[in-house]
């Protein structure tokens, strides 16, 4: 039985998709470059300056490295606007009954995300200080699918990630926990993921042993 169970946080935990998708869009549209939901999905689990990159394969210019900090901080301003809108109702079916679940069972709890906003997300899912341990995009600097997160996570609770179980809703994420020796768990977008271990719709689909097992 696994000891310890690492979330992803967009999209496992709360959904901040359609938040980043209108900053970036805000960003793109003020630059000219085309940008779109289909081109939004691929940035599910990849960082801030990795989903720059991947909007400007559209571009029609090059821009310095300034010009894309410059862009980067503006789209997360944005964003950073529309997070003072979230709230715990915020938070995606299933994830409260998981984690209280696996909390009375004794498994550890984590975070592992690559968003530098984590520690202000979780604060305005009133979950600041829930997790016994966070590790997020502040911390590390290989962005998923690199395994990096999830093992400073693990290493944060103190667990061998193999006896880690890891929660995603991104095919970066999955490759992720695969990478880094752990269980995957599917939810939303990657439960259509073969190499996911387990998948469903949404937490609420996932019986706590099939995590665990
Ligand atoms: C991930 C999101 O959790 O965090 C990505 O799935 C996002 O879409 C990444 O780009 C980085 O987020 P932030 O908050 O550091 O810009
Ligand atoms: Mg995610």
């Amino acid at each position: 039985m696994k000891k310890a169970v690492i979330f992803d946080l967009d999209g496992v935990i709360v959904s901040t998709d359609g938040y980043h998708y209108k900053a970036w869009k805000a960003m793109a549209d003020e630059e000219g470059i085309y940008f779109d939901e289909v081109i939004n999905n691929r940035l599910r689990g990849v960082s801030r300056m990795a989903s720059l990159e991947i909007i400007l394969e559209r571009a029609t210019k090059t821009y310095t490295d300034e010009e894309k900090e410059a862009m980067a901080t503006k789209k997360n301003d944005i964003y950073r606007e529309s997070l003072v809108e979230l709230t715990p109702d915020d938070i995606l079916p299933g994830v409260m009954d998981t984690l209280t679940g696996l909390r009375e069972k004794g498994v550890k709890l984590a975070i592992g995300s690559s968003s530098k906003n984590t520690p202000v997300i979780l604060e305005q899912i009133g979950l600041g200080s829930y997790f016994d341990a966070v590790a997020d995009g502040n911390q590390i600097t290989k962005s998923k699918p690199d395994p990096e997160v999830f093992l400073l996570a693990a290493k944060l609770l103190g667990v061998d990630p193999a006896d880690a179980a890891v929660v995603e809703d991104a095919y970066a994420g999955i490759d992720a926990a695969k990478a880094g020796g752990m269980k995957a768990v599917a939810v939303g977008d990657a439960s259509k993921y073969e190499k996911a271990d387990v998948a469903g719709a949404t937490l609420a689909d996932i019986p706590l042993d099939d995590i665990l097992a």
